[in-house]
């Protein structure tokens, strides 16, 4: 099919006869023309629909053709320009060309060859935007496989991440409450969703670096050796470096390698202090705390909330950020009955006394409860 048939084509000559003509010719194989006398009209043309191809006089008042050109080709590259020329411009014809103009004509000009460049033009520009949109789906195509590859892989090592603590009466269910935990001081900070959202996932990942620690070391009751401990702390590094290449999202990535880094600067494995220590994982580090000494462990029976509470607050300022405390204090009475549900155990009163406590003393009595 020819691409002359339907082609909206501007005509853009000072001189009346010539873009008449011209107009004429294009009308008569079947474009819709559109026909002005200068840079201005154009200009407004082009703004009221689009065209696929403009015919440019190089000498036009106003605007020059070259300026017209230019600004056509930046706003509606799309459209397909053809440079008209007298004799003596040829040279700068030249020039528009290698600034992306597709062709030009210099008069006076046989008509026949006009249509002739004319159906060329537009069978290139055709050509043109069948490519761009070919490459358009298929960079759109690359990108969504990408992400359903990255869901896949991600999904897979959340389950290994609860396999990995499932095998553990301990440690089961750990990630997934950390999670909430950290989710619900980060909105209670008044933190974005994007950012609670990354918050909560590095929560849910934070310790899949143990899956590269040996079974009988987690596992141990009694304290570790000094080389143990080491294996122990490695888990951060092993952590992100199975994310990296899964998550887009770097911060994220960056939680899981700091979550056991302390606020007063002596963690791993960085040793990272205070607010040079990522947000997410200060938060985190808060949660996982709390979530440890609220559950059984081997070597000791779980903490009451109140008594975590207390052991929180005493590390403030050392080993976590002491507004962070306060502020799990403050969702405490939200998050406790859903962490004894998490948990599968019966009673979820955390009582009235603690969330006044905020800001209070900073041990308290271990007594046991939930
Ligand atoms: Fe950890």
């Amino acid at each position: 099919m020819s691409d002359l048939k339907g082609a909206r084509i501007l005509v853009v000559d000072d001189d009346a006869p010539i873009r008449n003509l011209l107009g004429h010719v294009l009308a008569d194989v079947g474009c819709r023309v559109e026909c002005v006398g200068d840079g201005g009209a154009a200009l407004s043309a082009c703004r009221k629909r689009s065209f696929e191809l403009a015919m440019i006089d190089l000498r036009l008042p106003g605007i020059g053709g070259l300026e017209l050109a230019a600004a056509i080709g930046e706003k509606w590259p799309e459209t397909a320009v053809i440079i008209v020329t007298g004799v003596a411009d040829t040279v700068t014809a030249v020039g528009c060309m290698r600034a992306g103009a597709f062709d030009y004509l210099m008069k006076p000009f046989d008509l026949e060859d006009a249509v002739l460049r004319v159906e060329r033009a537009l069978e290139r520009r055709r050509l043109l935007v069948e490519r761009g949109q070919h490459e358009a789906a298929l960079e759109e195509r690359v990108r969504k496989e990408t992400r359903a590859a990255r869901r896949l892989f991600l999904g897979a090592i959340k389950s290994l991440s609860s396999a990995l603590e499932a095998k553990d009466e301990y440690t089961r269910g750990h990630s997934e409450r950390v999670s909430r935990i950290a989710g619900e001081v980060a909105r209670g900070l008044g933190v974005g969703r994007e950012d609670t959202g990354r918050i909560r996932l590095a929560g849910r990942l934070h310790d899949v670096g143990k899956i590269g620690v040996r079974e009988r070391v987690l596992a141990k009751p009694g304290p570790l050796t000094e080389e143990e401990y080491r294996e122990v702390q490695g888990h951060v590094v092993i952590g992100e470096r199975i994310l990296a290449p899964v998550l887009a999202d770097s911060k994220a990535v960056e939680m899981v390698r700091h979550h056991h880094e302390r606020y007063g600067g002596d963690g791993y494995p960085d040793g990272l202090r205070a607010s040079g220590i990522p947000f997410g994982a200060r938060v985190l580090a808060v949660a996982d705390a709390f979530d440890a000494l609220t559950s059984d462990r081997p070597y000791r029976s779980r903490l009451s909330a109140e008594a975590a509470v207390g052991v929180l607050r005493g590390g403030a300022g050392r080993q976590w950020q002491p507004t962070l405390v306060e502020a799990l204090v403050q969702r405490l009475d939200d998050l406790w009955p859903m962490l004894v549900r998490l948990h599968g155990r019966e009673s979820g009163d955390v009582g009235e006394s603690l969330s006044n406590q905020a800001g209070g003393e900073s041990s308290g009595d271990p007594r046991q409860r939930g």
